[in-house]
């Protein structure tokens, strides 16, 4: 059973097939990085018309890349919600097209639950997934979420905690900005974090202690930028980031940890473009290490936006006879449930 899936929520064009066992066969992304660094930032209108000029030559790249025709394909997978309405518009309308034209089903899908499911992805048909009914527990770390969900069963999110106001990327991308790094800033954070002094700085780590599974970055940035206002140039970036990363990836092994003790579940899994932060995998590897517990982490090149993961949740809820309306509509906020 093969899907073919395209993911255009925000500002990366990527389409892949992939099959109900989480195997990829091939994936081809547009990054747009350069286009929107100039304005340091996302820009919503040039997203839009990038998408449009890329999805069809790559979905073209991509079938001849695999040798896998049209025909094989048993469904057309995009990203319904959430994200950018001009950008998941050009993959919906893309998507439902090709489902329209060659009779096959179409199904939206959440990006979250893509991004969950990314931890269970695989290359090959030798390689083992993690993928199981067991329950589980999810930290969603992205530029535009950080969500701790348990998962009881397949398909079933209980939301336990959020952040309060900027999800741990912004946090990353906004202190990057501070620093003039450029976007996106987390990346080059944690690059520079590898030489740096990760006790140099005392930066404030919000609702650390407090019993309940919320985030909150708006006061550590604040406190960065008061820092960097009494601190003279040269910055030490490299102490500055591996310190600022620090409060980051604190905070975030603690809630995630503190919540499978407390529901007893043994399997955790950390995803979102931050999962790709090694100070952050690292520092949950010896946490799991220490708890007895199973951290499941996607392989780097599945942690940032791609279309992979959604193929997959497409895939596997085709498989369980589910699919969408050719009317489902673009939704630019909405939980995951
Ligand atoms: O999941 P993603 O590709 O897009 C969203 O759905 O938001 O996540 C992008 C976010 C950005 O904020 C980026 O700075 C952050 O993930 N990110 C990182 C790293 N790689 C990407 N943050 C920290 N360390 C990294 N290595
Ligand atoms: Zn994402």
């Amino acid at each position: 059973m093969l899907v073919l899936a395209l993911e255009t929520s925000c500002d990366d064009t990527s389409v892949a097939i992939v099959d109900g066992t989480g195997r990829v066969y091939g994936v081809c992304t547009a990054n747009q990085d350069l286009l929107h660094d100039v304005f340091g930032g996302i820009v919503p209108e040039i997203a839009g018309r990038q998408h449009l000029e890329q999805a069809m030559p790559l979905v073209d790249q991509l079938l001849q890349q695999t040798g896998i025709s049209l025909q094989q394909i048993d469904g057309i997978v995009a990203t319904q919600k959430p994200g950018l309405i001009g950008s998941l518009i050009v993959g919906l309308v893309t998507a439902k097209t090709l489902a329209l034209s060659l009779t096959k089903p179409f199904i939206g899908v959440h990006h979250i639950e893509g991004h969950i499911l990314s931890a269970f992805l695989k290359d090959t048909a030798q390689d083992i997934s993690r993928w199981s009914h067991e329950p589980y527990l999810a930290l969603v770390v992205s530029g535009g979420h950080t969500h701790l969900y348990h998962i009881p069963e397949p398909f079933k999110y209980e939301l336990l905690g959020r952040t309060h106001d900027d999800a741990a990327g912004e946090a990353f991308d906004k202190f990057a900005k501070m620093l003039n790094l450029g976007y996106p800033g987390g990346v080059k954070v944690d690059q520079l974090s590898q030489t740096g002094q990760l006790d140099r700085f005392d930066f404030p780590r919000s609702f650390l202690t407090d019993k309940n599974y919320d985030f909150s970055f708006s006061g550590l940035k604040s406190s960065a930028q008061r820092l960097l206002a009494a601190t003279p140039t040269p910055w030490p970036l490299e102490d500055l980031c591996a310190s600022y990363q620090e409060a980051i990836v604190d905070v975030l092994v603690e809630k995630l940890f503190s919540a499978a003790q407390n529901l007893k579940v043994s399997r955790v899994v950390i995803a979102g473009g931050v999962s790709a932060n090694r100070r952050l995998r690292h520092a949950a590897q010896l946490r799991a290490d220490q708890m007895q517990k199973e951290l499941i982490v996607p392989p780097f090149k599945y942690c940032t936006d791609n279309a992979a993961m959604i193929g997959f949740v497409g895939a596997l809820r085709l498989l369980r006879g589910e699919s969408s309306e050719q009317s489902a509509p673009p939704q630019a906020r909405v939980e995951l449930t």
